[in-house]
């Protein structure tokens, strides 16, 4: 992709039909790390094709395995894996190439992991991610910006209790804890369905993990020669649905999400619904439609099952044309408002005071030039284009292609006049 590339959306637009959402990037990203406890070729399904993926292959690549790619199934051959460090140059692109952490000391007691960068939305330390690691028999050291990690009287089993519940220390205790010598017990873990994702592949692959998806999770260690390869599917993502969903309730709709379990979306759907649309759901689709003026209502980004920081700008966006005045509270990052001063510059009234944003709903919105400043953020700026007057052109859109596979396309399905134009 040219960095010039942009997405050119004319406004004024209605999203109506059907979409199927890819595998969730959160969990695929996760799924791929924790196939190096396999020590042979996982085969994993409905891999979402997002440049994300694509760096985290390059990650396994690195350290030896291979991957091989046919559509939405991966194979990762990981039996020849001989190095334990990933590099500078893959993890400043994505930190989520930190999630090999727990998985190569699982294996060889080892790693050497340069310190993470990542999305611009906060500090985004992994010290949560140390602690955990520790408990478990890790120790570290820093040189020259890389973490190395060593065992040096293996990986036991214990009781962690996380500070918070963060997704990316939860997953790499987890994968660590599946060869500890005993039990662990992770407590105030993050119960994220991509958490459940994880810890159903490694019961495939022999581990033995319990209590995932709820704030306890158990890991009885296993033998490292006890695991094996797998085959895994990768569940829906819903922040995509979600995504789609707000464009359904921007634009009138109706627009159905195929592929998703409506249960991730719970608070989402709620809020949707407090804010007059329509919403239905079956077994693995949700339908979102709006017949009455947008409510305004107030928003609090909390871990799952609370309402999901991935899911903030597009309800942003959707307050932002609400009749009346809103307020969105950021819990989870502590620098996530970027999306505010762009949409401000397409009409929106907001106001940011810490982590508060006060939504004034505004009447309508004007197509103008406007940069992603993030993956969720770049995707919101696209919904806002379709509903806008006139013409609106995004910038930097390499941060939707992390996270949103063929975003242009399945827009241009619903009906969206949309294209990416060099
Ligand atoms: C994951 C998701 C991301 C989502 C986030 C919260 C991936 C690849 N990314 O990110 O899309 O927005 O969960 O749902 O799965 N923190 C610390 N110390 C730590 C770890 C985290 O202070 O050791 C802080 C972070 O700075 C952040 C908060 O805790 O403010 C949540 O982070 P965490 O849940 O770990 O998110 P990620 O796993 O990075």
């Amino acid at each position: 992709m040219s960095e010039k590339e942009i997405i050119v959306v004319e406004g004024n637009n209605v999203l109506s039909g059907e979409v199927r959402v890819s595998g969730a990037k959160n969990s695929a990203l996760k799924l791929i790390a924790a196939s190096l406890l396999g020590q042979g070729a996982s085969t994993l399904h409905n891999v979402p094709l997002i440049s994300d993926i694509v760096v985290m292959s390059e990650v396994l690549e690195c350290l030896g395995a291979t991957v091989e790619r046919d559509g939405h199934t991966m194979v990762i051959d990981t039996a020849q894996v001989t190095s334990r460090e990933t590099p500078y140059e893959l993890v400043s692109k994505m930190r989520a190439s930190i999630s090999v952490l727990g998985p190569l000391v699982a294996r060889f007691g080892q790693a050497r992991v340069a310190m993470p960068g990542g999305c611009q939305i906060g500090a985004r330390k992994i010290d949560m991610h140390l602690v955990g690691l520790e408990a478990l028999g890790v120790e570290f050291t820093v040189d020259h910006g890389y973490l190395n990690a060593h065992t040096p009287n293996g990986l036991h089993g214990a009781d962690v209790t996380l500070e918070f519940p963060s997704v990316g220390a939860t997953e790499n205790c987890l994968m660590a804890a599946v060869t500890a010598h005993g039990t662990t017990c992770i407590e105030n873990a993050a119960r994220e369905p991509e958490i459940v994702d994880l810890a159903n592949m490694l019961n495939a692959m022999g581990g033995k993990v319990s209590g995932a998806g709820s704030s306890i999770i158990q890991v009885e260690g296993v033998p490292l020669e006890s695991l094996h390869p797998c085959e895994h599917t990768t569940v829906g993502d819903r922040i995509e649905a979600g995504t789609f969903l707000v464009g359904g309730a921007l634009t009138g709709g109706p627009v159905t999400v195929r592929g998703i379990d409506p249960s991730y979306l719970h608070m989402a759907i709620m809020k949707l619904r407090a804010m007059g649309c329509c919403v239905e759901a079956g077994e693995d689709w949700i339908t979102c439609s709006r017949n009455q003026p947008l409510q305004p209502t107030d928003i609090q980004t909390l871990p799952h099952p609370g309402f999901p920081t991935d899911l903030q700008a597009q309800f942003m966006l959707l307050c932002s044309l609400a009749h009346g005045t809103s307020m969105v509270t950021e819990n989870v990052f502590e620098n996530r408002f970027m999306f505010a001063s762009e949409l401000a510059r397409m009409g929106a009234d907001i106001t940011i005071e810490d982590h508060h944003a006060l939504v004034r709903g505004v009447n309508d919105l004007q197509g103008t030039d406007v940069s992603s400043t993030d993956l969720r953020a770049g995707a919101a700026l696209v919904l806002a284009g379709i509903v806008a007057e006139g013409e609106t052109r995004v910038h930097n859109i390499k941060h939707i292609d992390r996270g949103y596979e063929d975003y242009v396309g399945k827009l241009d399905l619903l009906g969206a006049d949309i294209e990416r134009v060099t």
